[in-house]
């Protein structure tokens, strides 16, 4: 697999540098909303890692860094909304701020529960910073406090995000092209087998 064949493969919506200096944008407003009391940055894996990276090593202020790992029932391309804990924190919330990073909002439900859980930690604040916000109809009312980018509403792969738990490690987003469904369909399946 080559940088040629994801380009013939997928449609670039969001090149690597776009998402790079935007990122930087980012970093240096959220930097200044906790340089004087911190945060605990929390990733959202797996999707969360690329952009995680990118953001966290912009950012001036005292930062901590910490992972969850959660998964929410429901097929692979919509979700239930009931959130489980796969992973947890291993740092102490309470009092502190909180900021959740993740690839994308799309329902909003997962985020939204998480959060409901979080707070029952009793942290000073928890706010949202998502790579990219769909625009897809919400099943609840969820807005990240910061983001990159929206998206339309269609599926997304690239700089963390998965097809089918592959390709998470394009450097760009990108929207499967059309007629190539059948073919990544069928590596997938001769990977793993
Ligand atoms: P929701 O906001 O609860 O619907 O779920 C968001 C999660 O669904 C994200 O963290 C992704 O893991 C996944 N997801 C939603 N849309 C896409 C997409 O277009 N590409 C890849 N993953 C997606
Ligand atoms: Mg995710």
């Amino acid at each position: 697999m080559s940088k040629e064949w994801f380009n013939e493969n997928f449609e670039v919506m969001l090149p690597r540098e776009t998402i790079e200096s935007r990122t930087k944008e980012l970093a240096e407003q959220i930097s200044e909303e906790y340089s004087s009391e911190g945060v605990v940055a929390v990733g959202i894996l797996r999707g969360c890692f690329m952009f995680y990276s990118e953001l966290i090593k912009n950012m001036k202020c005292p930062t901590q860094v910490d992972f969850m790992y959660v998964s929410s029932y429901g097929n692979a391309m919509s979700s239930s909304g009931v959130v489980k804990i796969e992973k947890d924190l291993q740092t102490n919330i309470a009092g502190r701020h909180v900021l959740l990073i993740d690839d994308i909002i799309d329902s909003g439900l997962t985020l939204h529960n998480l959060r409901e859980m979080l707070m029952v930690r009793k942290p000073k604040s928890i706010k949202i910073c998502a790579l990219l916000d769909k625009k897809a109809p919400r099943k609840i009312a969820v807005e990240a406090d910061y983001k990159a980018f929206e998206v339309d509403n269609h599926f997304v792969v690239g700089f963390g995000l998965d097809y089918r738990q592959f390709f998470r490690n394009m450097d760009f987003i990108g929207k499967l092209k059309d007629g190539r469904q059948d073919e990544l369909d069928k590596l997938i399946e001769s990977t793993t087998s």
